[in-house]
């Protein structure tokens, strides 16, 4: 166990295994600009999609590790991929909030679905791991889950490919089989989708509901933040710290269009 010592003004730390978790501390941010936020990216050994679930759990451990050092007030698991794997476990090694991106993310799916029959996208760890089918089944026993890995989608992303021609053509070979289902509903559950919505939302078609986890999840936070009577009061933005376990030549580029907001400082560490 680790004693948490935090106040309102503490830091809300992320983590994700790399870049992709900023598309999350993007809805963060808009949600609640006057917190400070801690973001931990562990590009060293990305990606957590094709791993195993030990694997991605002691590196999830070690992610917490860190945020905890730094005296964080709460911990949002960005990465869908740890969130369905290391989330139970982690959460139990500490007494703040730790929260992830599937309950949000199902829990807006179950709101939204009118017939119940529910699409989910994600890395091949977050499908193979059924965490979203779970969580939904357990608030609507009667749904319909269709779900499939979009693995290529992350390198489209982070290449800054998510409107081209072969963007189209993998998400049309991708999803086509879940247009052709009864889904009402589509949750795009890795932190790499929301940036290629367009292209999967003109693929799956206008009536087709897409969910993004991270805008779900920054709610979430919000509220807990907010029973707990944590949240920060300041009028001032707050402070945002970037730290890597590498540092790849196109990271400001990549990081500075999945957060929408100017990077001046990416701090590079060792954690494990
Ligand atoms: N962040 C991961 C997720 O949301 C995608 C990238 C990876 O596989 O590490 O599952």
């Amino acid at each position: 166990m680790f004693k948490p010592q935090f106040t309102s003004t503490s830091p809300v730390g992320i983590f994700d295994s790399g870049v992709g978790g900023l598309t999350v501390m993007h809805s963060v941010s808009q949600l609640m600009p006057n917190e400070n936020i801690i973001y931990l990216g562990d590009n060293a050994r990305l990606p957590y999609g094709t791993k195993s679930k030990e694997t991605v759990i002691s590196y999830s451990i070690e992610c917490l590790k860190f945020l905890l050092k730094k005296k964080v007030k709460i911990v949002i698991v960005a990465c869908n991929t740890a969130s369905s794997y290391a989330l139970p476990f982690i959460s139990r090694l500490t007494k703040i909030p730790v929260i992830g991106v599937i309950e949000p993310g199902a829990n807006a799916a179950v709101s939204n679905t009118s017939n119940n029959h529910i699409g989910i996208i994600g890395t091949a760890g977050t499908v193979r791991s059924g965490s979203y089918a779970r969580k939904i089944k357990r608030k609507l026993p009667e749904a319909k889950i269709y779900s499939k890995a979009c693995s290529l989608f992350v390198q489209i992303a982070e290449d800054g490919w998510a409107d081209n021609k072969i963007a189209k053509l993998t998400a049309k070979e991708y999803l086509t089989p879940l247009r052709e289902s009864r889904i009402d509903t589509l949750i795009m559950g890795c932190t790499h989708y929301p940036i290629l919505k367009k292209t999967i939302s003109n693929v799956m078609g206008k009536k087709i509901t897409l969910i993004d986890p991270g805008i779900e999840t920054a709610k979430y936070a919000r509220a807990i933040l907010q029973k707990k009577n944590l949240l920060n009061k300041s009028k001032k933005k707050g402070y945002r710290k970037f730290y890597v376990t590498d540092t790849p030549n196109n990271f400001h580029v990549v990081a500075e269009r999945f957060l929408e907001e100017k990077i001046t400082q990416v701090n590079k560490i060792k954690i494990s």
